[in-house]
């Protein structure tokens, strides 16, 4: 899996900072998974591990299964890091298990899950084959599971400018791959494609900001290339000439010299498994 090529092998960033991830907002996003000990659950995307330690936080008594499906050996490892980091100062009844496997084969795992858990992550597929892992998302729940969407929230009149915004980011640090595969599908298209694949119950439980700050990537991905920072700015300006002044108020698009700010949203989803 491991290649120059792979973003993900090369982007090293904490989304707590870079998306300002909220502890109330994983809160909310925990609760609604209804956790009970003994429960099988399975992170596809995982990155480096959020979603397990903020479960720790909550709940430190539970007694999971959590299963983290990356395909990055070096998401992986910073997920191996950080968590037994983490459980060094925390005890844990719950096994963790590292999964290293591209998304489009999780039909191939051998367990089935009562929770499937999607954070940012099926932007990362592409459009293609987003609708064929979905249906194979369905098919390693188990009767009664549920699958949650952590996701960038689009909609009309914010999503072109959220992918040409986030397209070019990731063609000036480099991310190749992630210019090739992202696609950041609408919410209505979400919703359109797990119901192809027999999910029912569908719902958008709620949405919460997302303030991007363009100046807080300067270091993490543009590793402190000013000019790579400017040339982002410069399309930013030119692409907000084409919203409609409602999207524009809705996004505030506000700037500085060092930085743009733009309100994007973020929303979750959840799904059954009848
Ligand atoms: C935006 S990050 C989100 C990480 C984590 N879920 C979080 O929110 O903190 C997307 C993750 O998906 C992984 N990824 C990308 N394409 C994948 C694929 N085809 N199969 C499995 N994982 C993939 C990346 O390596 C990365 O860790």
């Amino acid at each position: 899996m491991a290649n120059l090529n792979n973003g993900y092998e090369k982007r090293d960033v904490d989304y707590s900072i870079i998306h300002s991830e909220s502890k109330e907002v994983f809160k909310r996003f925990i609760e609604s998974m209804n956790l009970r000990n003994g429960m099988k659950l399975l992170d596809i995307g995982g990155g480096y591990g959020s979603v397990f330690v903020n479960i720790s936080d909550l709940y430190s008594d539970l007694n999971l299964q959590y299963d983290l499906l990356d395909s990055s050996e070096k998401q992986l490892q910073k997920a191996k890091s950080a968590l037994g980091d983490f459980m060094k100062n925390k005890k844990t009844y719950s096994t963790i298990n590292y999964i290293l496997s591209d998304a489009m084969h999780i039909n191939q795992l051998e367990d089935t899950y009562d929770i499937v858990v999607s954070k940012m992550f099926i932007h990362e597929i592409p459009e293609m084959s987003q609708a064929d892992v979905i249906k194979q998302i369905f098919s390693i729940i188990k009767p009664g599971g549920c699958v949650l969407f952590w996701t960038a929230d689009l909609q009309d009149y914010n999503r072109d400018f959220y992918d040409k915004t986030i397209r070019k980011k990731d063609e000036l640090a480099g991310f190749d791959s992630l210019v090739a595969n992202r696609h950041f599908l609408l919410n209505s298209h979400l919703e359109t494609l797990l119901k192809e694949a027999g999910f029912t119950d569908i719902e958008k439980l709620f949405d919460f900001n997302y303030d991007l700050h363009t100046s807080l990537r300067l270091e993490s991905e543009f590793h402190g290339n000013h000019d790579s920072l400017k040339t982002w700015h410069n399309h930013i300006l030119d692409e907000s000439k084409q919203l409609n002044p409602d999207a524009k108020k809705q996004m505030l698009v506000e700037v500085s010299d060092s930085n743009i700010h733009i309100r994007f949203k973020r929303a979750i989803f959840k799904a059954i498994k009848v």
